[in-house]
């Protein structure tokens, strides 16, 4: 069995950072592993990334991201990612690690994702440049996380990104805003290898469970929707019949309305 910590959208800065740490602080005593799913700083700034760090790092346990919108307001992503991976952080951007485990080899392929809505409501390849670019962005992200998951050897699969491959864990959000908060192109490419489970976030307002259409279990990690630390899912050693299952951990209040 591999326990997989997660939460996404932290969304931290000087007024938040510490009120998770408590909590993280007992990681080590029930998860392998903390997965996180963007969205850690409000604006992307080099000093929210710093939060991130004295946050997360140093946790007795890897933790690997992706980063979310957010991380990327204020254009500062590389120095961004040079704090968190200075702090221990792994970050993840169309690329996979692979992690020893006494239970197994577990393989994270992430990216960040991108919008562009789900079959029959989604955005399409035609007419102006900048609707191309939206769409080649979308496809682009997809084909990387598609192209690192299958390239991982490991004896459980795990996706990780920002926006959702499938609608089912954005209920509670409006339909309206549904192509801004993920692509059907990320369900393809988490269905094209062996995945076990799939987390997410950025839809705060979302529910968390769901699945892709080849049957991969997707879960929204979003802290406005778990409403604690994180929740911990454990991953057997087949594929197949890893249950996945949430364990309640003390809440923390959120720090934002
Ligand atoms: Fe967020
Ligand atoms: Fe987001």
């Amino acid at each position: 069995m591999i326990r997989i910590a997660a939460v996404g959208d932290v969304h931290l800065d000087e007024d938040v950072v510490g009120r998770f740490r408590p909590a993280l602080d007992e990681l080590p005593d029930c998860a392998d592993v903390l997965l996180l799913a963007g969205d850690l700083t409000r604006h992307g700034t080099e000093a929210e990334a710093r939060c991130v760090a004295r946050e997360f790092g140093g946790l007795g346990v890897p933790v690997v991201t992706v980063l979310g919108n957010h991380d990327h307001q204020c254009d500062q992503v590389p120095q961004v990612v040079k704090v968190l991976e200075e702090a221990g952080i792994r970050v993840l951007e169309g690329e996979g690690i692979v992690l020893e485990f006494p239970a197994g080899r577990l393989g994270v392929a992430g990216v960040k994702g991108f919008g562009g809505g789900f079959a029959g409501r989604c955005a399409s390849d035609f007419g102006e440049p900048e609707m191309k670019a939206f769409v080649r962005t979308t496809n682009e992200s997809a084909e990387a996380l598609g192209a690192a998951l299958r390239g991982l050897d490991c004896d459980l699969l795990v996706a990780l990104t920002h926006y959702s491959p499938v609608p089912d864990t954005l209920a509670g959000e409006p339909l309206e805003i549904y192509p801004f908060l993920g692509s059907y192109q990320l369900g393809q490419a988490i269905d094209s290898a062996p995945t076990a489970l799939a987390l997410h976030g950025h839809a705060h307002a979302g529910s968390e469970r769901g699945t892709t259409p080849g049957g991969v279990r997707v879960r929204n990690v979003a802290h406005p929707v778990i409403k604690q630390a994180y929740s911990i899912f454990h991953l057997g050693d087949h594929l197949d019949a890893g249950e996945v299952s949430r364990i309640g951990h003390s809440g923390i209040q959120q720090p934002w309305s």
